[in-house]
């Protein structure tokens, strides 16, 4: 019985490692404290810096800002002052989502990737995906915030 307990235990750290290691399965970082200098570089709650931005002197290396709200996620506007409601990706491209949130707590997952994380009122968090399949996928909230949680949802389109 020993053995089949240690090896239970085993087996588990295997899985677990397989899936952090090697699949990148990570929790999401929450940035209580933040680089100064990367604030001023993508300061996500100016309007002007929501939504996709371009790493400077980075190859297919993006910054998705994004600011939460029930029951809505704002992506800023796009050059003709149209809402953002979907987020264009070329495929193969690295790419951090930043957010936060300006009333309760919100969820954000792109619906079949590696990119999960939760929004919380005073902190920004963010999470690190490499986009390589080309297809549409859907932002959805999943942190119960209240009557229209159900519809809250935004698109990214890899392309
Ligand atoms: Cu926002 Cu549920």
């Amino acid at each position: 019985w020993m053995f089949i307990g240690g090896g239970t235990l085993l087996f588990f750290l295997i899985v677990l490692g397989i899936g952090a290691f090697i699949q990148g399965a990570q929790p999401p970082s929450c940035l209580t404290v933040i680089d100064p200098q990367r604030v001023e570089a993508h300061d996500p709650f100016k309007e002007e810096n929501l939504g996709l931005q371009e790493v400077e002197g980075g190859d297919l290396d993006y910054v998705v800002n994004v600011v939460a709200s029930a029951f809505n996620y704002d992506f800023g506007k796009d050059e003709e002052g149209n809402v953002v409601r979907k987020i264009r990706i070329p495929a193969g491209s690295k790419v951090m989502f930043q957010g936060t949130t300006k009333d309760v707590v919100h969820g954000f997952q792109v619906a079949g990737t590696n990119a999960n994380m939760m929004l919380e009122p005073g902190y920004i968090n963010q999470v690190e995906v490499t986009l390589d399949n080309p297809g549409v996928y859907t932002i959805v909230c999943n942190e119960y915030c209240g009557t229209g949680h159900q519809f809250m949802t935004a698109q990214v389109e890899v392309y």
